[in-house]
């Protein structure tokens, strides 16, 4: 094997010209937001919480959008094009005859692919005007990622973080607020739901339902600030169809096609980026991939009902078309929180309802994801976030299934992020000792 078939890499002037937005190749038209019987229009509310532009793009029927220049070097300065790996040494610990490619999301400044949209996002909103963003994040990622890219476009930042992660996440905490962004515990004291929710419970675990009720009661009593939303809408999976479309790319450069394709999902926003050009190849010219969503049973969204539901947990948002546990459904904590919200994306969710799309969900206790996370990272040496440890998992179990079978099928993985900050949780989970002693330093997950 030649060190060429081990990365596959592009060029800067290789970084797509325009995102891909799958709206018009849909086998069927999306269902649209709607309102609920009862309370003001909430649709009608949208252009007052949404960066404009993000809104025009949410509904566009244009299969091309153009990234503008200002931003394509905004995505150069965060590096991208991001190579795509054949997992050679994970392949051989396998002995599985499945071709690996995993997507190195991981390889961004803030550790994940949420920076393919804040950038985006902060872009635009500085073009119109307003001086500071707010948002809500569950993991960190995309707190940071937001962070980051206000701090680059001179905006000011104002992050509502679920509590269940704020408490462990110390060195994030530190990272957003080096990046100048304001930095509070969801629910907190600033709104009105949070109040409401800490006068229940002072400790309030809270969840990405709440945080982003939080952010949006926060702009909407700010005429410079807007709200910024990191997964679930049209334009945040388009934004980071840059992932699939470099992906694209690097396939053909390999001379190789996936047959599966793999990456974990909260809201919807990797997953989709990575796979949706690939959708467009199945709909469009006759391909058949199997995609699949890895989750955790914490917040098996996908296997939730596809109905009508809010994207937040006050009902500040319109009704979305998707499957949903329920706006105000309870779901534990976990490591890999930003896997716990309770619907998914109406696009991904109406491509799951269509039969395109299957799920897998993990047990909460996390265990078993995260040894698989071990062995990835023990064997092609880069640790994953604890969210996309599930994906790791997922192509794992499918490389294994093609050793049972003898099947040679290529394997495509996105692995959205590091989990550099996340080794408290992994720590936990996997219930390593402080100090280990020597003779168990050799890994028995390698011996599979
Ligand atoms: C590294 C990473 N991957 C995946 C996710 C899940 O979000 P999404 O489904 O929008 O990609 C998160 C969410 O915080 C994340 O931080």
């Amino acid at each position: 094997m030649t060190t060429r078939a081990r990365q596959i890499q592009l060029d800067v002037d290789d970084i797509p010209p325009c995102w891909y937005n799958i709206l018009p190749d849909l086998p069927e038209p999306l269902p649209p937001p709607r309102d609920p019987e009862t309370g003001p229009s909430r649709v009608e509310q949208l252009p007052n919480l949404l960066i404009k532009e993000c809104l025009k793009q949410e509904m566009s029927g244009e299969r091309w959008i153009a990234i503008p220049d200002g931003l394509r070097e905004l995505y150069v300065q965060a590096g991208r094009p991001r190579p795509l790996f054949r997992a050679l040494s994970l392949e051989r610990a396998l002995k599985t005859p499945a071709r690996l490619y995993y997507k190195a999301e991981f390889y961004s400044p803030t550790g994940s692919h949420k920076v393919n949209t804040a950038l985006a996002q902060a872009y635009y909103a500085r073009e119109e005007g307003y001086e500071r963003l707010t948002t809500e994040t569950g993991a960190g990622q995309w707190g940071s990622a937001l962070a980051y890219a206000a701090a680059l476009t001179g905006l000011k930042c104002t992050v509502y973080w679920v509590r269940a992660v704020y408490r462990w996440k110390q060195a994030r905490l530190g990272f957003m607020q080096m990046l100048g962004a304001d930095v509070y515990a969801s629910p907190s004291e600033r709104t009105e739901i949070g109040r409401s929710l800490l006068k229940q419970d002072p400790d309030h675990d809270g969840s990405l339902g709440i945080a982003i009720s939080e952010g949006l009661e926060d702009a909407r009593s700010d005429p410079k600030a807007v709200y910024s939303l990191g997964s679930v809408l049209n334009h945040v999976l388009m934004h980071q169809t840059i992932i699939g479309l470099e992906t694209q790319k690097q396939f053909e450069k390999a001379g190789d096609y996936p047959d599966v394709m793999i990456s974990c999902l909260g809201g919807g926003s990797n997953f989709g980026g990575f796979v949706l050009p690939f959708v467009g190849d199945v709909l469009k010219k006759g391909k058949t991939i199997r995609f699949i969503a890895a989750q955790s049973q914490a917040a098996p969204n996908l296997q939730g009902e596809y109905r009508y539901d809010h994207a937040d947990h006050a009902g500040i948002t319109p009704l979305l078309k998707m499957y949903t546990l329920g706006h105000t459904a309870h779901m534990a904590p976990i490591k890999g929180d930003g896997l716990r919200y309770h619907g998914c994306s109406p696009l991904l969710s109406l491509l799951r309802h269509l039969g395109y799309i299957d799920t897998v969900a993990y047990p909460a206790d996390e265990r078993h994801v995260f040894e698989q996370a071990l062995l990835f990272m023990r064997t092609e040496g880069f640790l994953p976030a604890p969210e996309s440890a599930y994906s790791v998992c997922c192509a794992i179990e499918e490389a294994l299934k093609c050793r049972e079978a003898g099947e040679e099928k290529v394997i495509a993985f996105n692995v959205s992020g590091h989990g550099f900050m996340d080794i408290e949780g992994y720590r936990e989970v996997l219930a390593l000792a402080a100090e280990r002693p020597r003779a168990q330093s050799h890994s028995p997950l390698l011996g599979i």
